[in-house]
Parts: C-alpha cells; sequence; structure tokens
C-alpha cells in the first residue's frame, strides 16, 4: 500500500463547502479515531461499511497511516463528493482496500452488516434548509446517529457533537444493547456549517434544555465505539458522558 502521507491535491478540482462537506479539522480527527479505534483491531472477517464517505479523505489517511488490510465499503449520496472520493482511492492505488457507492445509506447496506463507522450529519435545526441540506441531523442533531445505531450492527464507531443531544444518544444505544468501549474526544471552535444562525438558535434551545453542551468558543467532537454488550468487556458509557456533559 501506498504509505505516502495525504496531502491537498492540486489536480483535485476545489469544491465549495455548500456543495462538499469542508471541515478539515473534523475530517482528520475522525481519521484518527479510525486509526486508533478500528483499523488497529486488525482486518475484520467482512467489510466495514461507512455512511457519508464525503470526499473520502478521512478514510484514506487512516489507510496510509495503518497497516489495516480489509475493505471498507463507503456509501456517499452526493454526486460531487462521490466523485472526489473515487479520484483520490485511484490515485493513492486503494481501490481494493476501500470503495464508495454514490448512494443512500439505508437505502442499499446490507442489513448483515457487523461494523459500521461514520462521520454523520449531526446539525440540529427544524428543517434542512441549510447550507449544506445533506448535514441536518433533524430536531436535535441526533435523528440520524440514533437511524445508524438502530441499523443493529455489532460495532459502531460514529462520531457525536456534545451540542447534539449527546446524553439521549448514549442512553439510546444502551437501550438497543451497546456499551461504550472506547472513545477519543477534541475541542473543536464552532465553524462555518455550526455558525449557521439557524443553527446557533437551535444549539442554545438545545443547551437550555441540558441536550447541548458547549462553552462560547468551543464544543467537544468525541469518536466513540460502541459494541453490542458482552461480559468480558470494560464499559466506558458514564466516563463518557462526564467529559461531554463538562463545558
Ligand atoms: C459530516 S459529512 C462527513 C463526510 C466525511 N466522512 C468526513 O468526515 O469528512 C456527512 C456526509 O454524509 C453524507 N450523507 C448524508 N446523508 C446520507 C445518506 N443517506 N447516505 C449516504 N451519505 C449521506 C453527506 O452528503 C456528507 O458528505
Amino acid at each position: 500500500m501506498n504509505k505516502s502521507l495525504l496531502i491537498a491535491d492540486a489536480t483535485v478540482e476545489v469544491k465549495s463547502p455548500n456543495q462538499v462537506f469542508f471541515c478539515p479539522e473534523e475530517s482528520q480527527f475522525y481519521a484518527q479515531c479510525l486509526e486508533k479505534m478500528v483499523f488497529s483491531q486488525g482486518p475484520t472477517p467482512e467489510p466495514i461499511i461507512e455512511f457519508g464517505a464525503g470526499d473520502g479523505s478521512p478514510v484514506i489517511q487512516a489507510l496510509l497511516s495503518s497497516s489495516f488490510q480489509g475493505l471498507v465499503q463507503g456509501y456517499e449520496l452526493n454526486p460531487d463528493a462521490h466523485q472526489l472520493a473515487q479520484r483520490r482511492i485511484e490515485q493513492y492505488g486503494l481501490t481494493p482496500y476501500y470503495q464508495v457507492k454514490n448512494a443512500c445509506f439505508f437505502d442499499h447496506t446490507p442489513a448483515t452488516a457487523r461494523y459500521l463507522i461514520a462521520n454523520p450529519p449531526y446539525l440540529p435545526a427544524p428543517d434542512n434548509q441549510l447550507y449544506m441540506p445533506s448535514l441536518h441531523g433533524g430536531n436535535d442533531g441526533a435523528a440520524i446517529t440514533n437511524q445508524l445505531l438502530a441499523h443493529g450492527c455489532e460495532q459502531v464507531m460514529v462520531m457525536i457533537s456534545a451540542y447534539s443531544n449527546p446524553v439521549d444518544t448514549v442512553n439510546y444505544a444502551i437501550q438497543l444493547g451497546y456499551e461504550v468501549v472506547d472513545f477519543m474526544v477534541t475541542p473543536l471552535k464552532f465553524g462555518y456549517y455550526s455558525c449557521e444562525p439557524k443553527v446557533r438558535d437551535s444549539i442554545a434551545r438545545l443547551k437550555r434544555q441540558r441536550q447541548a453542551f458547549f462553552s462560547e468558543r468551543i464544543y467537544f467532537l468525541a469518536g466513540v465505539l460502541f459494541r453490542q454488550k458482552s461480559t468480558s468487556t470494560t464499559c466506558l458509557s458514564e466516563e463518557f458522558l462526564k467529559v461531554m456533559t463538562a463545558l
């Protein structure tokens, strides 16, 4: 596998942040979470499925930084993002390890999939009339995350924002039989998408309802590894919520 680091690619056409998700800090953190918590476990017996591959850069970066030899099957709704992902995967010679379909995850994933990864849409807003409608996560931001947890995979590594009702999400996961077995947290500044007035208003409303946690300038973003409960693992759900509700 080509081990060179993923760097800005001058041959790839630049897209506006309203066309293709663009938040390098967040995508890089998602890549680190994949490398440290998912790919470090070694190859899985079945493909890992990915909701919302975007331009493909997080999985590509994590593959290049690890010795993972399994297959990631991504799904991306947005044709522009899918095209970028496709081109990058070919450029890095990663086709045997990463494939992305231009399709809705929920319509096309096999019901038997066991391993799921996602940096899902988590913007809370009353409707999806946003800079990027496909980043809408329902009224509290957690709707897609909860739908992904309900998909029934054995293991799910999903990015969770502290302003998108993390407590109810973890409690929902526990109800579904999951436990938190690992997590990584980073502080992020509010960016282009989260500063959109409609989103800021929703986040402020959620804070009053104790469903969003943030300070004036930062919020926490976590990569959370959920696994179906077994007797042999240490459950970190409480520790995780302590960190996510600290601001
Ligand atoms: C927050 S972005 C993350 C992109 C990329 N994984 C990253 O971290 O840079 C979420 C992505 O999910 C895609 N998406 C939204 N709904 C989808 C669906 N139903 N099926 C597949 N992709 C979807 C969006 O188009 C967007 O590219």
